[in-house]
C-alpha cells in the first residue's frame, strides 16, 4: 500500500485505488492544482497492489474466460481479497466502490459532483478483457465509464474521475480559478474567453467585453454559451 503524502488520514476525502499499475500514481494527480491540493492534505491518496492479493507462486490475478473468447478476467476471489483488504484501511469502510469500465453510467459534472460531497471514493481498475461479473454484483460496485471509448485500462479513468472531483472540494481552487461559469454548469458550454493583446493576427476582442458595462456582458457571455451549446452540444440539458 503507498501513501501520497502522510496525513491524518480522518478527515481528508480520500481516493484509494485498487490496480496492478500503482506506479502510475499519483502521475497527474501530483502535479498543479490538484497535486498541491493532496500535498496539502486537502485530500489523500492510497493505491492497492492487486497482485498482492494473487493466486500461487505466480500470484496469478486473471484467467481465461469462461465459455472462451480472446484476453483474460480479473478472477473474483483475488479482486474480493484486494476489496476487503483497502477497506480496513481506516476511514476506508464506507468509500463508495467504483469499477472503472466502459459500460458504466457516463462520469458527468453532476456525478462528480456528488462524488466530492461524500467521503470519498475507492476505485478498481481492470486490465484485460474486464473483471469476473461475480465481484462486481457480490461487492455491490458501481460501474463508471468516462466516454465512449476503450482504454487500455482503468488506471486513466481513474485518475480522470478524481480530477473532476478532487477539484470541486473546498479550497482546492482558488478565488481566480471560480466554478460558477465553466462548462457544465448550469448545463451550457463556456462562452468564449480573450485576454491581451486587444489585437492579434488581424483578430479583435468582441467590443462589449471590452465596453466595461457588466450587464452587457453578462448577457453577451450567457447568448454565446447558449449558442455554442446548441451548435456543439444540443443533447445537454439546460438547468436553471
Ligand atoms: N476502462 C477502459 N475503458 C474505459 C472507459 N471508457 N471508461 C472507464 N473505464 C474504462
Amino acid at each position: 500500500m503507498a501513501h501520497f503524502p502522510e496525513n491524518d488520514g480522518r478527515t481528508a476525502w480520500r481516493a484509494s485505488v485498487l490496480t496492478l499499475f500503482p506506479e502510475m500514481f499519483p502521475g497527474p494527480l501530483g502535479v498543479s492544482l490538484v497535486g498541491q491540493a493532496l500535498a496539502a492534505g486537502l485530500w489523500r491518496l492510497t493505491t492497492h497492489q492487486i497482485r498482492d492479493f494473487g493466486i500461487g507462486r505466480h500470484r496469478a490475478v486473471d484467467d481465461t474466460p469462461a465459455g472462451g473468447g480472446a484476453g483474460m478476467v480479473l478472477r473474483a476471489d483475488v479482486v474480493a481479497n484486494a476489496v476487503d483488504h483497502a477497506r480496513r484501511e481506516p476511514g476506508a469502510a464506507d468509500l463508495p466502490l467504483i469499477y472503472l469500465s466502459p459500460r458504466g453510467e457516463p462520469l458527468s459534472q453532476a456525478l462528480s459532483r456528488e462524488l466530492a460531497a461524500g467521503p470519498g471514493v475507492m476505485l478498481l481498475a481492470g486490465r484485460f478483457e474486464g473483471v469476473d461479473e461475480r465481484v462486481i454484483e457480490g461487492r455491490s460496485m458501481r460501474e463508471v465509464s468516462i466516454g465512449d471509448y476503450v482504454l487500455s485500462g482503468g488506471e486513466l479513468a481513474a485518475m480522470v474521475l478524481i480530477d473532476a472531483a478532487v477539484r470541486l472540494l473546498p479550497g482546492v481552487l482558488g478565488a481566480e480559478e471560480s466554478l460558477t461559469h465553466e462548462s457544465f454548469e448550469g448545463g451550457l458550454l463556456e462562452y468564449p474567453q480573450y485576454t491581451r493583446p486587444r489585437e492579434w493576427e488581424g483578430l479583435t476582442i468582441p467590443d462589449v467585453l471590452l465596453s466595461g458595462d457588466h450587464k452587457r456582458i453578462d448577457a453577451w457571455r450567457r447568448a454565446e454559451a447558449e449558442r455554442l451549446t446548441r451548435e456543439r452540444r444540443p443533447d445537454l440539458k439546460r438547468r436553471s
